[in-house]
């Protein structure tokens, strides 16, 4: 009997030291108010910061090598579509060098967010 208390008690810590640990390597997480304005979003600043994301981080690269897809304010909401099938479905954007290094967990947060309300629409 003492033995699997002090089991259950060895696993609980070992979760906790876990959880410690991943909130540790992401301290690029939105903050709670950050969180808050993702949450209750009005639709037009949640636009124009999805915009922002796609500007520094998707056009840099399509202005020389897929010139036929720049994301604009005019076309983008026509386009979510296609951003949700290639960044969240197949994950095949961004590609290269600006997914691994430089877009970060909060603005993929911020594209998700405006993407999913777009491409309902
Ligand atoms: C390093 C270069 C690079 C970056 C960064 C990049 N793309 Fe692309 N993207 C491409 C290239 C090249 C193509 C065309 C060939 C292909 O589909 O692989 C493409 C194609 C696309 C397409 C069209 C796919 C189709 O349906 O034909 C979409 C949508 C797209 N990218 C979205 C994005 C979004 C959104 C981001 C940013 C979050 C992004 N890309 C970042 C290079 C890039």
């Amino acid at each position: 009997m003492r033995r699997i208390i002090f089991k259950t008690f060895i696993a609980i810590l070992l979760l906790l030291l876990a959880q410690l640990w991943s909130a540790y390597q992401y301290t690029d997480q939105p903050t709670p108010a950050e969180y808050f304005q993702l949450h209750t979003p009005d639709p037009e600043s949640l636009k124009l910061a999805a915009f922002e994301v796609l500007k520094t981080h998707c056009n840099t690269c399509h202005i020389t090598d897929n010139p036929s897809k720049v994301f604009t304010l005019e076309n983008m909401n026509k386009l979510a579509k296609k951003i949700h099938r290639q960044v969240f479905f197949f994950r095949r954007m961004p590609k290269g060098k600006e997914r691994r290094e430089k877009i970060t967990a909060k603005e993929m947060a911020t594209l998700k967010k405006w993407v999913d309300l777009a491409r309902k629409k």
